[in-house]
């Protein structure tokens, strides 16, 4: 026997490893046809390492504080231009840390939508989708909170914003508003519990909530393209006809998927990581300023549709609490997805026209509402908000009607189609010329 060999009986006899490798990765049969959308699970866990390591060296030299140093400005604002400019590296991790947290809700909005278009949601992965909901919740206030602190304009008035609104909730709305700040005013207080909360209590929710929706994931198994459940097919050993084990088929697999996502990660950390203004907003570049309010503020582009939605809804009853409802509705929703769709087809491949119909509509409206968001309000857009959060919402609420009796024309197959090479090559083609496109656009050719 090898000293490797008796190393690992060694720790087998006292802890799982083998075990618990067999069960999760060399014997977890996953589905044969997984594409493109399956990469965004682990592009997820990546993006969340990145944030982690990053944030760890991040905060050897950020300085959660916002009082005026010497030269009148914040100590916060003033840290973060040092590890810019004079910490070793320090422009990088910064960059790595700003862009991946908008790199994050691009993966995960991706890899929502692959739940969206292939019934992910639906029994009995629906835990799986609850935990995802959660993580997402998660994500927005670890996002919200991780904003406050280059203490800039944007952050300081932004969070400004956002914690007022829970002022406009009845009865308890401004001592609420009050007790998130620990002040009257967004403040030193508010900037160092933001600071305990976003480094260390949201990421640990978030990395117990990661384990929990893989738990759960492992113990039903992946859905796939297809909508068939390959558990119900399995040959005389146990093992489904249409699944081959996770390592090394789907670690070769999303290996590709990281090595495409770090060239678009690195291009975007090297040549755009404003990205236009989008990433890191331009009035971010100057020091918070109580006494100056920005004349545009807008929250960062991944939180933009909601914030439309809170828009467009107008006061009513001397409140303004309903916007707030809005926004939070079109949140919570989501999480309520298995139980409002009642077709017992999984895959788009396989629905029928109603839902693709209201599918379309649906990415029309989140991505107009997206747009809206960023834009200062007029008459116009705020009417075309109206209309398109009434969709948004239509599509959630209405699904338990038009998903009722919407039957598609191919009938669902019991075993999962091959995938083709076309799909693959198809893939290919589009991340060549985002790189190409964000070559162009950082160099200004
Ligand atoms: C930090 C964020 C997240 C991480 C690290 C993560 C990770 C993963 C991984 C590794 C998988 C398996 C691989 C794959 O199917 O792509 C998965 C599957 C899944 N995730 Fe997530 N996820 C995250 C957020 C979410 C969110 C926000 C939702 C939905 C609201 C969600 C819903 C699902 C569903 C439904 C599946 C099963 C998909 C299927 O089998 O077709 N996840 N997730």
């Amino acid at each position: 026997m090898s000293k490797g060999q008796k190393l690992l009986n060694w720790i087998d006899d006292r802890f799982p490893l083998s075990s618990m490798l067999k069960e999760h990765v060399t014997e977890y049969y996953a589905p044969k046809n997984f594409n493109f959308w399956y990469f965004f699970g682990s592009l997820a866990m990546l993006v969340l390492v990145i944030q982690i390591v990053t944030g760890i060296f991040l905060t050897m030299n950020y300085k959660p504080d916002g009082t005026l140093n010497g030269a009148g400005i914040p100590v916060a604002f003033a840290s973060v231009e040092y590890i810019m400019r004079d910490v070793a590296g320090g422009w990088i991790i910064r960059y790595m840390h700003s862009t991946g947290a908008s790199m994050f809700f691009v993966v995960v909005y991706l890899h929502m939508f692959r739940g969206l278009i292939y019934g992910s949601y639906k029994q009995p992965r629906e835990l799986v989708w609850v935990f995802g909901c959660l993580i997402f919740l998660c994500l927005m206030a670890e996002a919200f909170m991780g904003y406050l602190l280059p203490w800039g304009q944007m952050s300081f008035w932004g969070a400004q914003v956002i914690v007022n609104l829970f002022g406009s909730i009845p009865v308890i709305g401004p001592d609420l508003s009050v007790w998130i700040r620990g002040d009257f005013v967004v403040s030193d207080a508010t900037l160092n519990r933001f600071f305990a909360l976003h480094v260390i209590a949201v990421p640990l929710v978030l990395l117990a909530l990661v384990v929990a929706h893989l738990i759960a994931l492992h113990e039903v198994g992946s859905n796939n393209p297809d909508g068939v459940e390959i558990k119900k097919l399995k040959d005389e050993k146990g093992i489904p006809l249409d699944g081959i084990p996770f390592h090394p088929y789907y670690t070769v697999k999303d290996i590709f998927g990281v090595a495409v996502f770090l060239i678009v990660f690195s291009a975007i950390v090297f040549f755009l990581p404003e990205m236009g203004g989008y990433f890191l907003e331009h009035p971010n570049f100057d020091q918070a300023d109580p006494l100056k309010t920005p004349p545009h503020i807008a929250p960062v582009w991944y939180f933009t549709p909601f914030y439309a939605i809170l828009r467009a809804i107008p006061s009513f009853l001397g409140t303004q609490v309903w916007g707030v409802i809005g926004m939070g509705a079109a949140v919570v929703v989501i999480a309520f997805l298995p139980w409002l769709d009642r077709s017992p087809v999984k895959s788009i491949r396989y629905r029928g026209p109603k839902f693709k119909f209201m599918l379309v509509l649906f990415i029309i409206a989140f991505i107009g509402l997206g747009m809206l968001g960023a834009m200062p309000p007029t008459a116009g857009r705020t009417l075309i908000s109206q209309i398109l959060s009434f969709i948004y919402f239509a599509f959630f609420l209405g699904m338990p009607f038009y998903t009722k009796n919407d039957v598609g024309s191919v009938p669902v197959p019991t075993r999962v189609t091959e995938t083709n090479g076309k799909r693959q090559l198809q893939f290919l083609v589009l991340v060549a010329v985002t790189i190409i496109a964000a070559y162009l656009f950082g160099t200004n050719v």
